[in-house]
């Protein structure tokens, strides 16, 4: 069976550039028009010409520049905005024109104040006015949703009539629920005559939310034509999502039967782009171009996609444009996500480090929001350390006071190779210092600090700090490396690491609390 085509109307630079907050420029509309003709859009709607001097300009430099995709411009049903869409229209490859009208009670009684017959006359006059510039017409009956079923009719027959080509159906003020909107595709497909001559197409707003959902059942009832924004960006809460359409059909093409033309690797760039000209954000849980659409943090999802990626992805993220997903490490992650971090950084570390790097990650994860590879790469590093100072002193406390005015102070336990614990306190020029001074107590090496430098590994106010100290004892230098949130802890194990090194040196190994170490 021949698969069937949708025909995708982009109206970012119309819709979406309504809502409040997004205008645009000219130049930067102009950059969207090339990225959603290289996203092989059918039809790109660049604007309202009779809007301002201003959207006239933008609609015609994108009439003559873009080709491969129709342009189109909407218009009132008034011939002086018909007039201006032909004027900016007139170097297009394939030009569209887009008359609409109100139709709904509410509209006739409260905005537009016509009668129903005036309304039919109005669209009729317009469309044939417009079949004198342009043999593609489009005429949107405004809320059609909410119009009565037989108006509803009467209208479309009137402008089929007349020569509209496409006949597309708003859900203006995101009103309708799926099966609603579904029956009411299938009604004007069964009742309005001469219906076959003309692609039905829908333009769903999504004030319920409903807006891609809305879309889709109209599709599954015969509309050909989806009128969509990048990102779903539009007036109030938005139009359908392009992405989210194209990406259903694609996805559910089993279910649907139905493709897009649409390339859909260029789906991110579009989206960042959109994003970044309107200064509108994309939610991060956000389909398809959110920035966790393709990121997986709980243990069981990561354990599952990391055997077979389809048990948690339905999509290839390459399909949109998203180079690789992401295994994002945090608190819900489990050893075999962190394992898999670990060796794509380079270290395939044996059962024992990887146990001893998973406990640390979980207290790290408890601390910090996000873990990044610079996070984790650090933990390995620091496990590395321990296990050079194994077999001599390992911190198990620490404690330090700071006061304006009073002389800070230091409190570590020690626990030495023997298992025996050792506990000192002593004051210090800063609260590192006394840290440092109650270190030497206990392991009885008046060591000189050469050099102390803290650096942060990662991002963010909660980032990890790693302390570099550079420690001499009897001629004698090493480096020591402690990391952590907190820097006077890790200035503590930097310390530590120097000390132990230097206990190793001397092949001493550790001393009884307070004695040094043999030559
Ligand atoms: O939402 C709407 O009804 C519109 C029309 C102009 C199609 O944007
Ligand atoms: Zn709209």
């Amino acid at each position: 069976m021949k698969t069937e085509k949708l025909i995708i109307f982009d109206t970012t630079l119309r819709d979406g550039e309504q809502c409040p907050g997004a205008s645009l420029n000219i130049q930067e509309k102009l950059e969207i028009a090339r990225q959603l003709s290289l996203l092989r859009v059918d039809v790109i709607e660049a604007g309202f010409p009779a809007a301002s001097p201003g959207d006239f300009e933008s609609v015609k430099q994108i009439a003559n520049e873009i080709r491969g995709s129709q342009v189109a411009g909407l218009a009132r049903a008034l011939e002086k905005d018909i007039e201006a869409n032909a004027r900016a229209l007139e170097k297009a490859e394939s030009p569209r024109i887009h008359i609409f009208l109100s139709t709904s009670k509410t509209h006739r009684v409260h905005m537009v104040q016509k009668a129903k017959e005036e309304i039919i006359d109005m669209a009729v006059k317009s469309v044939r006015f417009a079949r004198k510039y342009c043999d593609d017409i489009e005429f949107s009956p405004m809320d059609a949703t909410r119009t009565e079923k037989e108006f509803l009719k009467d209208a479309l027959e009137a402008v089929i009539d007349a020569g509209a080509t496409t006949l597309n159906i708003p859900d203006t003020v995101g009103y309708t629920i799926p099966g609603e909107f579904s029956e009411l595709i299938h009604y004007l497909k069964g009742n309005v005559s001469g219906i076959e001559k003309a692609v039905i197409s829908v333009h769903c707003h999504n004030d319920l939310g409903l807006a891609v959902a809305n879309s889709l059942a109209a599709v599954q009832a015969g509309a050909r034509q989806v009128e969509c924004t990048i990102n779903g960006i539009g007036e109030r809460a938005g139009n359908a999502a392009m992405e989210e359409i194209v990406m259903a059909l694609k996805t559910r093409k089993d279910f649907f039967g139905i493709e897009s033309g649409i390339d859909t690797r260029h789906i991110m760039s579009c989206s960042k782009l959109v994003s970044s000209l309107t200064g509108f954000f994309v939610q991060r849980n956000k389909a398809v171009v959110g920035k966790n659409a393709f990121a997986h943090e709980s243990g069981i999802h990561q354990h599952g996609f990391l055997k077979r990626k389809d048990t948690f992805e339905i999509m290839n993220p390459h399909d949109v444009g998203v180079e690789e997903s992401e295994l994002v490490m945090g608190k819900h992650s489990g050893r075999n996500a962190l394992q898999h971090v670990c060796k794509e950084l380079g270290y395939d570390l044996t059962q024992k480090e990887l146990d001893a790097v998973f406990d640390e990650f979980k207290i790290l994860a408890d601390e910090k929001k996000e873990i990044f590879e610079d996070d984790i790469l650090t933990l390995i590093q620091k496990q590395r350390w321990t296990q050079e100072s194994l077999n001599t002193y390992s911190m198990k406390k620490i404690k330090s006071s700071f006061e304006t005015g009073a002389l800070p102070e230091g409190s570590v336990e020690l626990v030495s190779r023997d298992g025996k614990s050792h506990t000192a306190t002593a004051t210090g020029d800063g609260p590192v210092d006394a840290v440092y001074n109650a270190i030497d107590k206990i392991t009885g090496l008046a060591c000189k600090l050469l050099d102390y430098q803290v650096m942060s590994k990662t991002r963010g106010k909660d980032a990890q700090g790693e302390v570099t100290v550079r420690v001499s004892h009897d001629n004698r230098e090493v480096i020591g490396k402690g990391a952590g949130v907190n820097t006077v802890e890790a200035s503590g194990f930097a310390y530590i690491n120097a000390i132990n090194k230097l206990l190793i040196k001397s092949k001493a190994g550790p001393v009884e609390a307070g004695e040094m170490p043999g030559p």
